[in-house]
């Protein structure tokens, strides 16, 4: 069995990330590694935050702090809110870490002696309103190739191409909006991926084929316009400094590597981080060095697919060394707020720490997970927020576990009745849930997580429609046999949800894990059900002692999604 690394695109450090964010990468990733675990894989899964240029130097000016206290502080709040939506990463490190710096120049060495990099003279933007050299971003104007006139220097994010400042048409400073640029020489590095277009492409032949649609058609696009050579390095004083022993101008210039250059090798450097501290727990080279049972899947959204398909893995083959490369890319588009764009930058739409504010994470991870972008962009609103929920978690799930347990209590207390054998009608439950655990699992194996969720809620709803034909409020009055039959296949139901709904809704899965005591099975070492198990529905047997668990979603009111409408605004 492969052991499994599984990364989520690095959310940038500037501010608190928003939904869209979330869902492009770092929830879904959590997902799937707590998939991977129930299922008894080995897992590793690495986040970080990617705290180098330009945006992390003008929020820490905005903050009035040093670069390296506003990326601390930011940090840390920013693993709070993580820690708040239950994703379970093994590690959540930092790009301006130690461990990155040293890895990014080993890499950048390597690059060199491979002959895959060159000092060219460049002329860059400068900006005599800022005083500055311009970074690519904070060039803006209208794209050569789509018309978008809100354009970065570095990339399009309406066609996704990537771009120099110069393309652009009508610059613009992005700092002071001043048209008052000019272009000066200076000189930086620049990584020769002309000359590794060709390793790029066959890999992707070899690879690319089970993709995403999404991610593969970015990929080839990218290298049908052909890998032109880019500078990787910036006139900043935040980033990992370009090292003096093979670059003393460069570094005696205070020059340092452009973040895009840095950030991939973060999940490395995250998984030394972790390593470092504490050796025993984990050798961080077993997982990125020379392996032959590592199965590598990356999460992220469209944006980000260029420089995981095609720029990374030019670097990766450059340096000539055995440095494990992604085996499986999940894409995403955007999630869009009212139509429009979720936007950190004007504070459009629903952030990570306000959403928390509001509601427990499962609300959000059930319908961000149910509604993820996987191919076209998706629309959050808050009537369908709220619509999703009250279905979906309140009504379909949430009322189906307190219907079983209050009516069981009241009529037989808190120990599970016996009742009368299985008959035909849990016979025939057992096989229609064990077959759509066997699709579930399926969608899960395959990262279709849209698929997966309508799986889960198909069974959720099996067995709402199993209690209300077998009806036991009825059936007391005539059998009472029959009714503590059916209570006790509901409650083993409860307990079947509370296993398979743990990936997508954690805190509410331990709830309904933790209802059960003296079984006479030991159930505590399941995190996943046997397609056996499934088809007996016993788990739970006569006498198993329950208790009532809280009220596990509550409805979304109109006056809620009214307030919620009033407060996020919903204009574009
Ligand atoms: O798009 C972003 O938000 C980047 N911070 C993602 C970096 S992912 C990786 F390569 F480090
Ligand atoms: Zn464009």
């Amino acid at each position: 069995m492969p052991r499994h690394l599984i990364t989520s695109a690095l959310p940038y450090i500037n501010g608190i990330k928003h939904l869209g964010n979330l869902v492009g990468s770092m929830l879904p990733a959590d997902v799937y590694a707590r998939y991977m675990r129930a299922r008894g894989h080995e897992v590793l899964f690495i986040c970080a935050t990617d705290e180098h240029g330009t945006p992390a130097e003008l929020a820490a000016a905005a903050a009035g702090l040093t670069v390296a206290e506003f990326c601390a502080q930011a940090h840390a709040t920013q693993k709070s809110i993580y820690d708040g939506f239950g994703l379970s990463f093994d590690y959540f490190g930092r790009t301006s870490s130690p461990q990155n710096i040293e890895i990014t120049q080993h890499f950048a060495r390597k690059l060199n002696d491979n002959g895959f990099i060159e000092e060219r003279a460049v002329r860059q933007v400068y900006s005599a309103t800022d005083g500055r050299f311009l970074p690519d971003r904070y060039v803006e104007g209208t794209c050569p190739h789509c018309g978008y006139d809100r354009a970065r220097g570095d990339q399009c994010e309406n066609c996704t191409r990537l771009l120099d400042p110069t393309d652009l048409i009508e610059p613009r400073s992005a700092i002071s909006g001043s048209t008052d640029l000019e272009v000066r020489e200076t000189s930086h590095l620049f990584l020769l991926q002309s000359k590794l277009q060709g390793e790029v492409e066959g890999w992707i032949d070899e690879v690319a084929g089970t993709w995403p649609q999404l991610a593969s058609s970015i990929a080839r696009k990218w290298l049908a316009e052909g890998l032109h050579d880019r500078a990787i390095t910036r006139d900043l004083d935040w980033g990992v400094p370009v090292p003096a022993d093979t670059w003393p101008a460069l570094a005696e210039d205070g020059k340092v590597f452009y973040v895009w250059f840095d950030a991939p090798l973060g999940y490395l450097a995250a998984t030394k981080e972790w390593s470092d501290a504490d050796p025993e727990r984990v050798d961080w080279k077993t997982w990125w060095y020379d392996t032959t049972d590592v199965r590598y899947t990356e999460f992220m959204g469209k944006d980000n697919v260029p420089f995981h398909t095609v720029m990374f893995p030019a670097t990766e083959f450059g340096v000539r060394e055995p440095w494990k490369m992604v085996d499986y890319i999940k894409s995403f588009s955007w999630l869009n707020y009212y139509g429009g764009k979720f936007s950190t930058s004007q504070h459009r739409g629903v952030f990570t720490d306000d959403a928390l504010s509001l509601l427990p994470a499962d609300y959000w991870r059930y319908f961000l997970i149910t509604n993820a972008p996987e191919s076209d962009d998706v629309s959050f609103t808050w009537e369908l927020f709220a619509a999703q929920t009250n279905k979906d978690l309140a009504d379909v799930l949430g009322n189906f576990v307190h219907r079983v347990l209050t009516f069981s209590a009241k009529r037989f207390g808190d120990h599970l009745p016996a009742g009368a054998a299985s008959g035909p009608a849990e016979h025939e439950l057992g096989l229609q849930l064990s077959g759509l655990l066997e699709d579930y699992e399926r969608h899960l194996d395959g990262i279709e997580l849209r698929k997966a969720t309508a799986t889960l809620r198909a069974m959720w709803s099996v067995g709402n429609e199993y209690i209300n034909e077998k009806a036991p409020w009825t059936q007391i009055k005539t059998d009472p046999d029959a009714a503590a039959l059916t209570l006790r296949i509901a409650a083993n139901l409860i307990f079947l949800f509370g296993i398979i709904s743990e990936p997508l809704i954690p805190a509410t899965a331990q709830t309904l894990r933790g209802l059960w005591s003296g079984t006479q099975r030991d159930l505590t070492d399941i995190t996943w059900p046997e397609h056996r198990d499934v088809q007996t529905l016993d788990w739970l047997s006569a006498g198993t002692e329950f208790t009532l668990p809280p009220v596990l979603f509550a409805k979304i009111s109109e006056d809620d999604v009214a307030a919620w409408r009033d407060r996020f605004g919903t204009d574009s």
